[in-house]
Protein backbone atom coordinates (compact mmCIF):
# COMPACT_ATOMS: atom_id res chain seq x y z
CA UNK A 1 0.00 0.00 0.00
CA UNK A 2 0.77 3.75 -0.55
CA UNK A 3 2.16 5.20 2.74
CA UNK A 4 4.24 8.13 4.16
CA UNK A 5 7.65 7.67 6.62
CA UNK A 6 9.37 10.14 8.34
CA UNK A 7 12.91 8.63 9.20
CA UNK A 8 14.67 11.74 10.11
CA UNK A 9 13.55 15.26 11.82
CA UNK A 10 13.85 18.18 9.27
CA UNK A 11 12.12 20.35 6.72
CA UNK A 12 8.89 18.68 5.85
CA UNK A 13 9.13 18.90 1.88
CA UNK A 14 13.09 17.14 2.42
CA UNK A 15 11.93 14.69 4.94
CA UNK A 16 8.78 13.17 4.17
CA UNK A 17 9.29 10.04 2.22
CA UNK A 18 6.76 8.40 0.19
CA UNK A 19 7.24 4.60 0.64
CA UNK A 20 4.91 1.53 -0.62
CA UNK A 21 4.94 -0.62 2.46
CA UNK A 22 2.23 -3.89 3.58
CA UNK A 23 -0.86 -4.18 4.82
CA UNK A 24 -1.09 -4.43 9.13
CA UNK A 25 -4.31 -7.49 9.99
CA UNK A 26 -6.20 -5.58 12.73
CA UNK A 27 -5.62 -7.56 16.14
CA UNK A 28 -8.88 -7.85 18.56
CA UNK A 29 -10.57 -4.87 18.94
CA UNK A 30 -9.37 -3.17 15.81
CA UNK A 31 -10.14 -1.83 12.31
CA UNK A 32 -8.64 -1.24 9.37
CA UNK A 33 -9.58 2.26 7.57
CA UNK A 34 -9.01 2.85 4.31
CA UNK A 35 -8.29 6.64 4.33
CA UNK A 36 -10.05 8.43 1.36
CA UNK A 37 -8.94 12.37 2.53
CA UNK A 38 -6.29 13.57 5.07
CA UNK A 39 -6.13 17.17 5.98
CA UNK A 40 -2.80 18.99 6.03
CA UNK A 41 -2.41 21.00 9.38
CA UNK A 42 0.52 22.46 10.83
CA UNK A 43 0.64 20.24 13.59
CA UNK A 44 1.05 17.15 11.45
CA UNK A 45 4.28 19.43 10.29
CA UNK A 46 5.73 20.75 13.50
CA UNK A 47 6.43 17.15 15.05
CA UNK A 48 8.51 16.33 11.37
CA UNK A 49 10.40 19.30 12.06
CA UNK A 50 11.85 17.90 15.46
CA UNK A 51 10.41 20.53 17.36
CA UNK A 52 8.97 17.81 19.91
CA UNK A 53 11.26 15.28 19.72
CA UNK A 54 11.71 14.52 23.27
CA UNK A 55 8.13 12.76 22.51
CA UNK A 56 7.98 12.19 18.68
CA UNK A 57 9.28 8.67 18.16
CA UNK A 58 11.38 7.81 14.90
CA UNK A 59 9.82 6.56 12.21
CA UNK A 60 6.32 7.70 11.96
CA UNK A 61 3.66 7.97 9.29
CA UNK A 62 2.19 11.80 9.75
CA UNK A 63 -1.08 12.82 9.55
CA UNK A 64 -3.51 13.19 12.84
CA UNK A 65 -6.36 14.11 10.56
CA UNK A 66 -9.05 12.61 8.39
CA UNK A 67 -11.59 10.48 7.22
CA UNK A 68 -11.75 6.92 5.66
CA UNK A 69 -13.96 3.89 5.06
CA UNK A 70 -13.74 0.42 7.48
CA UNK A 71 -12.42 -2.07 5.85
CA UNK A 72 -12.11 -4.99 7.85
CA UNK A 73 -12.79 -5.79 11.66
CA UNK A 74 -10.17 -7.67 14.48
CA UNK A 75 -12.05 -10.10 16.62
CA UNK A 76 -14.40 -8.63 19.13
CA UNK A 77 -15.27 -5.24 17.45
CA UNK A 78 -18.75 -4.91 17.26
CA UNK A 79 -19.93 -1.17 16.56
CA UNK A 80 -18.47 -1.12 13.38
CA UNK A 81 -18.45 -2.62 10.60
CA UNK A 82 -16.89 -2.86 6.91
CA UNK A 83 -17.99 0.06 4.76
CA UNK A 84 -18.89 2.55 7.96
CA UNK A 85 -17.32 5.46 7.08
CA UNK A 86 -15.15 7.02 10.36
CA UNK A 87 -12.63 9.61 11.53
CA UNK A 88 -9.96 7.99 13.68
CA UNK A 89 -8.02 9.79 16.04
CA UNK A 90 -5.57 9.24 19.17
CA UNK A 91 -2.71 9.10 17.00
CA UNK A 92 -0.41 10.04 13.85
CA UNK A 93 -0.84 7.75 10.87
CA UNK A 94 -3.31 9.15 8.36
CA UNK A 95 -1.19 9.75 5.40
CA UNK A 96 -1.40 6.14 4.19
CA UNK A 97 -3.56 4.58 2.23
CA UNK A 98 -4.55 1.98 4.98
CA UNK A 99 -4.47 2.54 8.97
CA UNK A 100 -5.32 0.03 11.90
CA UNK A 101 -6.67 1.79 14.61
CA UNK A 102 -8.43 0.23 18.40
CA UNK A 103 -11.91 0.64 17.21
CA UNK A 104 -12.96 2.85 20.47
CA UNK A 105 -10.60 5.85 18.68
CA UNK A 106 -12.99 5.63 15.52
CA UNK A 107 -16.15 7.92 15.37
CA UNK A 108 -18.41 7.16 12.95
CA UNK A 109 -19.50 9.98 9.88
CA UNK A 110 -23.02 10.73 9.90
CA UNK A 111 -24.55 9.95 6.19
CA UNK A 112 -24.85 14.05 5.69
CA UNK A 113 -21.19 14.97 6.03
CA UNK A 114 -19.56 14.76 3.08
CA UNK A 115 -15.56 13.31 2.87
CA UNK A 116 -14.43 17.09 2.92
CA UNK A 117 -16.28 18.08 5.67
CA UNK A 118 -15.32 14.83 7.73
CA UNK A 119 -11.55 14.93 6.92
CA UNK A 120 -11.42 18.44 8.64
CA UNK A 121 -13.94 17.57 11.43
CA UNK A 122 -11.58 17.15 14.18
CA UNK A 123 -8.53 19.32 14.77
CA UNK A 124 -10.01 22.40 14.11
CA UNK A 125 -13.38 22.56 15.08
CA UNK A 126 -12.77 20.56 18.56
CA UNK A 127 -9.94 23.08 19.59
CA UNK A 128 -11.90 26.51 18.28
CA UNK A 129 -14.84 24.50 20.77
CA UNK A 130 -12.21 23.68 23.88
CA UNK A 131 -11.02 27.47 23.16
CA UNK A 132 -14.39 29.00 24.17
CA UNK A 133 -15.43 26.39 26.57
CA UNK A 134 -11.71 27.86 28.68
CA UNK A 135 -12.86 31.49 28.09
CA UNK A 136 -16.45 30.46 29.73
CA UNK A 137 -14.66 28.59 32.71
CA UNK A 138 -12.77 32.17 33.18
CA UNK A 139 -15.32 34.52 32.70
CA UNK A 140 -18.66 32.75 33.80
CA UNK A 141 -20.22 34.10 30.62
CA UNK A 142 -18.62 35.58 27.47
CA UNK A 143 -21.74 37.94 27.00
CA UNK A 144 -19.93 41.58 25.84
CA UNK A 145 -16.38 40.32 26.19
CA UNK A 146 -14.48 41.90 23.97
CA UNK A 147 -11.92 38.75 22.50
CA UNK A 148 -8.61 39.37 20.48
CA UNK A 149 -8.33 36.23 18.05
CA UNK A 150 -4.27 36.70 16.09
CA UNK A 151 -4.37 34.47 13.04
CA UNK A 152 -7.45 35.17 12.21
CA UNK A 153 -7.15 34.15 8.69
CA UNK A 154 -6.35 30.87 9.41
CA UNK A 155 -9.27 28.02 9.21
CA UNK A 156 -9.29 27.80 13.12
CA UNK A 157 -9.08 31.67 13.68
CA UNK A 158 -12.59 31.68 11.18
CA UNK A 159 -14.45 29.35 13.16
CA UNK A 160 -13.25 31.36 16.59
CA UNK A 161 -14.56 34.46 14.99
CA UNK A 162 -17.85 33.04 14.37
CA UNK A 163 -18.31 30.58 17.36
CA UNK A 164 -17.41 33.58 19.84
CA UNK A 165 -19.60 35.93 18.12
CA UNK A 166 -22.93 33.45 18.64
CA UNK A 167 -21.41 33.27 22.80
CA UNK A 168 -22.99 36.75 22.37
CA UNK A 169 -18.96 38.18 23.06
CA UNK A 170 -17.01 40.74 20.83
CA UNK A 171 -14.13 39.31 18.65
CA UNK A 172 -11.45 41.47 16.83
CA UNK A 173 -10.14 39.51 14.29
CA UNK A 174 -5.52 40.18 14.36
CA UNK A 175 -4.59 39.34 10.38
CA UNK A 176 -0.70 39.91 10.12
CA UNK A 177 -1.99 41.22 6.33
CA UNK A 178 -4.83 41.85 4.37
CA UNK A 179 -4.38 38.85 2.39
CA UNK A 180 -7.34 37.06 4.17
CA UNK A 181 -9.52 40.06 4.99
CA UNK A 182 -12.16 38.29 2.95
CA UNK A 183 -12.05 35.28 4.61
CA UNK A 184 -13.76 37.34 7.38
CA UNK A 185 -16.94 38.15 6.35
CA UNK A 186 -18.76 41.19 7.20
CA UNK A 187 -18.95 42.63 10.45
CA UNK A 188 -16.15 42.04 12.52
CA UNK A 189 -13.65 44.24 13.88
CA UNK A 190 -10.10 44.07 11.80
CA UNK A 191 -6.65 44.98 12.67
CA UNK A 192 -3.94 44.25 10.23
CA UNK A 193 -0.78 44.25 12.07
CA UNK A 194 1.56 44.74 8.99
CA UNK A 195 4.78 42.85 11.19
CA UNK A 196 3.73 45.61 13.93
CA UNK A 197 1.51 45.47 17.02
CA UNK A 198 -2.09 46.30 17.70
CA UNK A 199 -2.19 49.94 18.04
CA UNK A 200 -1.86 51.36 21.21
CA UNK A 201 -4.65 51.72 23.36
CA UNK A 202 -6.34 48.73 21.96
CA UNK A 203 -7.95 46.54 25.19
CA UNK A 204 -9.41 42.96 25.30
CA UNK A 205 -10.74 40.76 28.18
CA UNK A 206 -9.22 37.91 26.86
CA UNK A 207 -7.03 37.21 23.62
CA UNK A 208 -6.84 33.30 21.57
CA UNK A 209 -3.46 33.40 20.33
CA UNK A 210 -1.55 31.01 17.94
CA UNK A 211 0.97 33.65 16.58
CA UNK A 212 3.39 34.07 19.68
CA UNK A 213 6.69 35.91 19.53
CA UNK A 214 6.64 39.63 20.08
CA UNK A 215 3.28 40.24 18.63
CA UNK A 216 2.08 37.78 21.79
CA UNK A 217 4.59 39.45 23.96
CA UNK A 218 3.20 43.29 22.64
CA UNK A 219 -0.71 41.99 23.60
CA UNK A 220 0.13 40.54 27.14
CA UNK A 221 2.10 43.40 27.98
CA UNK A 222 -0.07 46.05 26.81
CA UNK A 223 -3.52 44.93 25.42
CA UNK A 224 -5.43 43.07 28.03
CA UNK A 225 -7.48 43.83 30.73
CA UNK A 226 -6.12 43.13 34.54
CA UNK A 227 -8.89 40.24 34.90
CA UNK A 228 -8.36 39.06 31.74
CA UNK A 229 -7.16 36.01 29.68
CA UNK A 230 -4.32 34.92 27.54
CA UNK A 231 -4.84 31.78 26.20
CA UNK A 232 -2.09 30.47 23.47
CA UNK A 233 -2.85 26.84 21.42
CA UNK A 234 0.14 27.81 18.70
CA UNK A 235 3.81 29.41 17.63
CA UNK A 236 3.40 30.19 14.27
CA UNK A 237 5.52 32.41 14.15
CA UNK A 238 8.14 29.91 15.03
CA UNK A 239 9.11 32.32 18.57
CA UNK A 240 7.32 31.03 22.14
CA UNK A 241 5.63 33.93 23.80
CA UNK A 242 8.71 35.55 26.04
CA UNK A 243 8.56 34.27 29.74
CA UNK A 244 9.32 37.90 30.45
CA UNK A 245 5.92 39.33 29.00
CA UNK A 246 3.82 36.50 30.99
CA UNK A 247 5.92 37.32 34.25
CA UNK A 248 5.06 40.90 33.34
CA UNK A 249 1.40 40.58 33.81
CA UNK A 250 0.28 38.55 37.30
CA UNK A 251 -2.98 40.09 36.68
CA UNK A 252 -3.45 38.43 33.43
CA UNK A 253 -4.27 34.37 33.63
CA UNK A 254 -1.71 32.66 31.44
CA UNK A 255 -3.12 29.38 29.52
CA UNK A 256 -1.79 26.78 26.76
CA UNK A 257 -4.38 25.05 25.03
CA UNK A 258 -3.59 21.43 23.13
CA UNK A 259 -6.19 19.20 21.65
CA UNK A 260 -4.23 16.39 22.10
CA UNK A 261 -4.24 16.74 26.43
CA UNK A 262 -7.65 16.87 26.02
CA UNK A 263 -8.32 14.13 23.47
CA UNK A 264 -6.18 11.60 25.59
CA UNK A 265 -8.13 12.42 29.11
CA UNK A 266 -11.60 13.02 27.81
CA UNK A 267 -13.26 10.01 27.24
CA UNK A 268 -15.20 8.54 24.68
CA UNK A 269 -18.46 9.94 25.72
CA UNK A 270 -16.86 13.68 25.75
CA UNK A 271 -15.41 13.11 22.52
CA UNK A 272 -18.75 11.55 20.93
CA UNK A 273 -20.33 14.97 21.92
CA UNK A 274 -17.65 16.89 20.54
CA UNK A 275 -17.52 15.42 17.60
CA UNK A 276 -21.49 15.77 17.26
CA UNK A 277 -21.40 19.44 17.82
CA UNK A 278 -18.48 19.74 15.06
CA UNK A 279 -20.82 17.77 12.42
CA UNK A 280 -23.82 20.14 13.62
CA UNK A 281 -21.18 22.61 12.67
CA UNK A 282 -19.84 21.44 9.56
CA UNK A 283 -23.55 21.09 8.26
CA UNK A 284 -24.29 25.08 9.31
CA UNK A 285 -21.20 26.22 7.77
CA UNK A 286 -20.18 27.48 11.32
CA UNK A 287 -16.87 24.94 10.52
CA UNK A 288 -16.74 25.56 7.34
CA UNK A 289 -12.87 25.45 5.88
CA UNK A 290 -11.65 26.57 2.62
CA UNK A 291 -10.18 23.97 0.66
CA UNK A 292 -7.18 25.49 -1.56
CA UNK A 293 -6.48 22.06 -3.05
CA UNK A 294 -6.24 18.14 -3.03
CA UNK A 295 -3.69 15.75 -4.27
CA UNK A 296 -3.56 12.44 -4.75
CA UNK A 297 -0.63 11.06 -2.25
CA UNK A 298 1.63 10.23 -5.03
CA UNK A 299 1.93 13.98 -5.61
CA UNK A 300 2.87 14.26 -2.22
CA UNK A 301 5.62 17.04 -3.06
CA UNK A 302 3.33 19.19 -4.90
CA UNK A 303 0.80 19.59 -1.85
CA UNK A 304 3.83 20.14 0.69
CA UNK A 305 5.16 22.90 -1.61
CA UNK A 306 1.25 24.05 -1.66
CA UNK A 307 1.06 24.29 2.33
CA UNK A 308 4.32 26.35 2.13
CA UNK A 309 3.01 28.84 0.28
CA UNK A 310 2.53 31.93 1.63
CA UNK A 311 -0.25 32.51 -0.79
CA UNK A 312 -2.21 29.23 -0.36
CA UNK A 313 -6.13 30.33 0.26
CA UNK A 314 -7.26 27.42 2.21
CA UNK A 315 -6.59 23.29 3.39
CA UNK A 316 -4.37 21.12 1.42
CA UNK A 317 -5.98 17.35 1.48
CA UNK A 318 -4.31 14.29 0.41
CA UNK A 319 -6.23 11.27 -1.28
CA UNK A 320 -4.10 8.34 -0.25
CA UNK A 321 -5.66 6.05 -2.52
CA UNK A 322 -3.95 7.74 -5.44
N1 LIG B 1 -3.17 23.66 20.26
C1 LIG B 1 -3.82 22.84 19.47
O1 LIG B 1 -4.20 21.75 19.89
C2 LIG B 1 -4.11 23.29 18.08
C3 LIG B 1 -5.15 22.71 17.35
C4 LIG B 1 -5.47 23.24 16.10
C5 LIG B 1 -4.69 24.25 15.54
N2 LIG B 1 -3.64 24.74 16.28
C6 LIG B 1 -2.79 25.80 15.75
O2 LIG B 1 -3.58 26.79 15.12
C7 LIG B 1 -2.78 27.44 14.15
C8 LIG B 1 -3.59 27.58 12.87
O3 LIG B 1 -3.92 26.29 12.39
P1 LIG B 1 -4.83 26.14 11.06
O4 LIG B 1 -5.03 24.71 10.80
O5 LIG B 1 -6.02 27.01 11.20
O6 LIG B 1 -3.83 26.74 10.00
P2 LIG B 1 -4.05 27.24 8.51
O7 LIG B 1 -5.49 27.21 8.13
O8 LIG B 1 -3.05 26.55 7.67
O9 LIG B 1 -3.72 28.80 8.61
C9 LIG B 1 -2.48 29.32 8.62
C10 LIG B 1 -2.68 30.84 8.48
O10 LIG B 1 -2.17 31.47 9.62
C11 LIG B 1 -1.65 32.72 9.26
N3 LIG B 1 -0.26 32.81 9.71
C12 LIG B 1 0.75 31.98 9.41
N4 LIG B 1 1.89 32.42 9.99
C13 LIG B 1 1.56 33.54 10.65
C14 LIG B 1 2.31 34.45 11.42
N5 LIG B 1 3.61 34.28 11.63
N6 LIG B 1 1.65 35.49 11.95
C15 LIG B 1 0.34 35.65 11.77
N7 LIG B 1 -0.43 34.83 11.02
C16 LIG B 1 0.20 33.78 10.48
C17 LIG B 1 -1.68 32.83 7.76
O11 LIG B 1 -2.78 33.66 7.48
P3 LIG B 1 -2.70 34.84 6.38
O12 LIG B 1 -3.21 34.15 5.18
O13 LIG B 1 -3.65 35.81 6.96
O14 LIG B 1 -1.32 35.31 6.29
C18 LIG B 1 -1.93 31.41 7.32
O15 LIG B 1 -2.72 31.35 6.15
C19 LIG B 1 -1.51 26.60 14.02
O16 LIG B 1 -0.49 27.21 14.79
C20 LIG B 1 -1.88 25.29 14.65
O17 LIG B 1 -0.77 24.59 15.16
C21 LIG B 1 -3.35 24.29 17.51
Amino acid sequence: MRSTLVRQFGDPEQVIELVETGRTEPAPGEVEVEISLAAINPSDLIPVTGAYRARTELPFVPGFEGVGTVSRVGAGVHQLKPGDRVVPIGASGLWQQFLVRPAEWCFAVPDDVSDMQAAMSYVNPLTALRLVEALRTHFGSLEHRSVGVTAAGSAIGGMLMKLLALEGSAPTAILRSDKSRHRLGEGYPIIVTDGGGVPAGTRFDAVLDAVGGTLAAGLISRSISPGGTFIQYGALSGVPVPQAAIAGRPDVRFAFLWLRTWVHSAGREALEAAFARSFAGLRDRLFASPVAASYPLSRLDEALAHQADPLRNGKILLDPRC
